[in-house]
């Protein structure tokens, strides 16, 4: 039997770079004492994701859900907006500040992403965006739903929160769309401690988005819309820029591991990654396996226990689906979401960051082999230790939702 490990081994851990660079820029901000409100290491790193995403059209925010949020706010979506259940819940909430009816449909298996073939049938007269999440930095089907949505007039939005660095033949993935956004959270590939960022076609929205992130301010005496403060700090955006360098040697790091995954777990029945796609430059944001009971012989969530018991601690995203959560439980649901339900059953997201030793990965196979092998073991076990209880529901689940219930 393989030994636990005697450290634990998480989901994700951040990427830092060395601290004398990060001390050096904070001497400058002592310097400047210019904390926050638009200031000069914010402008500079502006700059330099316009650089990096081969685009002037981009906004920074504080983080990636307000930054979400204020997009939809100033594209002016309303009434409904077709989503996907199989993400996090910021996807569905952001369409909820605006005061927009989150309309789930069912996402294709080979992608994870939000189904183009499922999308028409649930647009009404009411519907005015697509949101599509390219969920574990995997491209949505890029040119159908471009296509679906250029015909009914929506605009298309995509939740690219996990996306960042991500290429389709040579151009980055946050061109598609209306508007991206991408989260900038210490979790994801690529972070600023917390941040986000918004890339859009329409090079006229970035007055709008700086006026939403700061009050609406235009002058020291003029406020022209009711804008929030959703400002990124000079702390934030020099983490940013100093991670900008490291950012290839995170993704070439991450594609190590997710590679020595593949090799250790491939053809291990009831075990089933997401196949990378040609012409796309992954970002192995996430290390996802789908596990078929029938087939492994365990669940997904005997796995996730068993491997608890060996100090490793995988997550499972995305379960259970945002539709699924008690503030959403009252939306009613056209689409059976098939193949969203079985995903959020059957998906477990092994520990991947770059500084998981490879030796450490084998480990985790090595121990994710001798659990299959002793299934009959690890199933008693499980049960006899019971799984976690679920957490008790608030007593108003539905609260604040009641203006968005009824179709407009
Ligand atoms: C799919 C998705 N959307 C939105 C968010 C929200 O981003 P942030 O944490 O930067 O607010 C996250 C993650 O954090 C996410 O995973």
């Amino acid at each position: 039997m393989v030994s636990a490990f005697k450290e634990p081994i998480f989901n994700t851990r951040p990427f830092l770079p060395p601290l004398d660079e990060f001390t050096r820029g904070l001497k400058l901000i002592w310097e400047h004492k210019w904390l926050t409100n638009d200031g000069p290491i914010v402008r500079e790193y502006e700059q330099a994701l316009a650089d990096y995403f081969h685009t002037p059209d981009l906004c920074l925010f504080a983080n990636g859900t307000l930054a979400l949020q204020i997009g939809l706010q100033a594209l002016e979506v309303s009434g409904e907006v077709i989503t996907t259940p199989f993400t996090f819940v910021a996807t569905a909430h952001s369409l909820f500040w605006n005061r927009v009816r989150p309309v789930f449909c069912d996402i294709e298996p080979d992608t994870l992403t939000l189904d183009p073939d499922r999308v028409e049938a649930l647009i009404t007269p009411w519907t005015s965006a697509i949101l599509a999440v390219h969920v574990f930095g995997n491209p949505c089907r890029l040119s159908r739903l471009q296509e679906i949505a250029h015909r009914h007039k929506l605009h298309l939005i995509y939740d690219a929160a996990h996306a960042f660095g991500v290429k389709v033949e040579g151009r980055p993935l946050v061109d598609f769309g209306d508007l991206s956004m991408v989260s900038f959270h210490a979790t994801k590939v690529y972070h600023s401690f917390e941040g986000g960022l918004l890339v859009f076609r329409d090079g006229a929205l970035k007055k709008k988005l700086n006026y939403l992130k700061n009050f609406g301010f235009e002058n020291e005496v003029e406020v022209m819309m009711p804008g929030t403060n959703a400002k990124m700090t000079e702390v934030h955006a020099l983490m940013g820029l100093l991670m900008l360098r490291y950012a290839d040697q995170i993704i070439d790091r991450r594609r190590a591991i997710d590679s020595a995954y593949r090799e250790r777990l491939a053809g291990v029945s009831g075990l089933r990654f997401i196949a990378p796609r040609a012409g796309v430059r992954h970002n192995y944001a996430y290390m996802p396996v789908l596990i078929d009971e029938t087939a492994f012989g365990l669940s997904r969530d005997e796995v996730y226990h068993a491997l608890k018991a060996f100090n490793v601690y995988p997550r499972r995203y995305f379960y259970p689906l945002v539709c699924d959560h008690p503030c959403y439980k009252a939306l009613q649901i056209a689409d059976p979401l098939t193949v969203a339900r079985r995903t959020a059953d059957q998906v477990l997201c092994l520990p991947i960051y770059p500084d998981l030793a490879l030796d450490d990965v084998h480990r985790v196979c090595d121990i994710i082999l001798d659990i299959r092998e002793n299934r009959a073991e690890w199933r008693r076990r499980v049960a006899v230790f019971g799984l976690e209880p679920d957490r008790p529901v608030g007593p108003q689940p539905n609260e604040g939702w009641e203006h968005v219930l009824d179709r407009p």
